[in-house]
């Protein structure tokens, strides 16, 4: 089998409920190079070297033209009539964003911004969990994971939830876009989601407009107002954050909420320790992250100079896929890699990738994680999987169940 096989192979949807054999068989020569010249990287210290090279660019525009001309091209990372949101940006430009972005966030303006989220996330999770009273099975994505961070996210920003419906639609033909597969119709998701992502842009800026004219304690207001003339967000700034902000805080604690259940449902003894324990939540969510973590992948990377790694060099403008969940897995890191281990020591796993892109949703994804699942232990009596694997979504980059079919007996208070 060659190597180009093998990462059609990990795109392919029929692998999407068990990747992580190809991973290991990726790993045997830590980077390569794919059909169409992309480098792939799938060992943890190379991965973990190339998140903090500054050689290394997330800005689309330095991609050589030419990348990406062969049968896996470079995902569009943005494709959008809109500036990219700093996730697509370099320092400097992205440092200067992101920590305007944090002032009403985090750390050092707002450093209890999420910890005091947690009265209001244990209400929504337990709201939540009562509407299952009288049935005997429920959809953990449709009926939990999903409404959870959406209802979450729309608080913090100040988006009103009973638009769900409206910037769904958006989210997901931007989050579509990110699956690099080629067969699927590639250029007809970039267009989709260039489109939807100036439509979701359009209706972002509509509301940034009203909470400028009547301010309320949410980020859009925050991010609005601003912080003294020199320390402002232009208004396009603040579109193109809000549209990340919005998309990255919903599409991906989904993911993490529904691999999480699955997977303790496929280790009953940790979900009966997590419900004797609930303080094992904390460690618990760490080894999800690394063990089924919902982001799988970072396709979105160029060499702006070659780079020695490995025994390879990357060329110059070459494409580069960072494959995280591969790397979280690596035996070279972590002793007994694909063993589910909720109290495993030294857990630097990189489910919120590394460097300056580094998850700016940490804090908030593993508290939501962390109260949804203790609670979905206590409450649930005799849980069990309805279906094993479940479906999956189509996405490889941001994988989990599509649904996730639970039976149980009773429903305690
Ligand atoms: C389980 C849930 C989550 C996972 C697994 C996750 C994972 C990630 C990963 C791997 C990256 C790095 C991307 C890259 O290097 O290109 C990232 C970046 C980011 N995440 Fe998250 N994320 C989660 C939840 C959230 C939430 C709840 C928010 C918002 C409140 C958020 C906002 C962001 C933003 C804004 C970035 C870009 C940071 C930057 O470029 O500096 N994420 N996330």
């Amino acid at each position: 089998m060659t190597q180009a096989t093998l990462l059609q192979q990990i795109l392919d949807y029929a692998n999407r409920a068990d990747p992580y054999p190809l991973y290991a068989e990726l790993r045997r020569t830590p980077v390569t190079r794919q059909e169409g010249g992309v480098y792939a990287v799938s060992t943890y210290w190379e991965i973990t070297g190339l998140l903090h090279d500054p050689r290394i660019s997330s800005d689309a525009r330095n991609r050589a033209p030419q990348a990406g001309a062969g049968p896996l091209p470079v995902v569009p990372q943005e494709e959008t009539d809109l500036p990219p949101s700093f996730i697509g940006l370099d320092p400097p430009e992205h440092d200067r964003l992101r920590r305007l972005a944090m002032r009403p966030f985090g750390p050092p303006h707002t450093p209890r911004r999420v910890h005091d989220m947690r009265a209001e996330l244990t209400r929504t999770v337990s709201g939540l969990i009562d509407a299952f009273q009288g049935r005997s099975e429920v959809d953990i994505v449709d009926d939990f994971a999903y409404p959870f961070p959406v209802t979450v996210i729309c608080r913090l920003l100040g988006v009103p939830r009973e638009d769900e419906a409206r910037f769904h639609i958006w989210a997901e033909a931007v989050v579509a876009a990110l699956d690099p597969d080629p067969v699927e119709g590639a250029p007809d998701r970039a267009r989709a989601a260039r489109r939807a992502r100036s439509e979701l842009g359009l209706y972002l800026a509509g509301l940034a407009e009203e909470r400028r004219r009547a301010p309320g304690d949410d980020l859009l207001s925050a991010m609005t107002s601003g912080h003294g003339p020199e320390e402002r967000l232009s208004p396009v700034e603040v579109v193109t954050t809000a549209v990340l902000l919005l998309i990255a805080g919903h599409e991906t604690t989904v993911n993490l909420i529904a691999n999480g259940v699955l997977t303790l449902l496929r280790h009953p003894e940790e979900l009966k320790r997590l419900r004797d324990e609930p303080g094992l939540a904390v460690p618990l969510v760490e080894e999800l992250l690394r063990y089924e973590p919902p982001v799988q992948l970072l396709p979105q990377r160029t060499a702006v100079a070659d780079i020695d790694i490995a025994g390879t060099t990357i060329p110059r403008g070459a494409p580069i896929w960072l494959v995280v969940a591969s790397g979280s897995r690596d035996p070279r890191r972590f002793a007994d890699p694909d063993r589910f281990l909720p109290e495993r020591p030294d857990n630097q796993h990189l489910g919120f990738g590394g460097g300056v892109h580094y998850c700016f949703g940490a804090p908030l994804a593993r508290l939501e994680a962390q109260i949804a699942l203790t609670e979905l232990a206590r409450r649930l009596g005799e849980p069990r999987l309805v279906e094993d694997p479940p479906p999956y979504r189509r996405n490889p980059v941001l994988r989990g169940p599509r649904h996730l079919r639970v039976a149980f007996d009773t429903l305690a208070r």
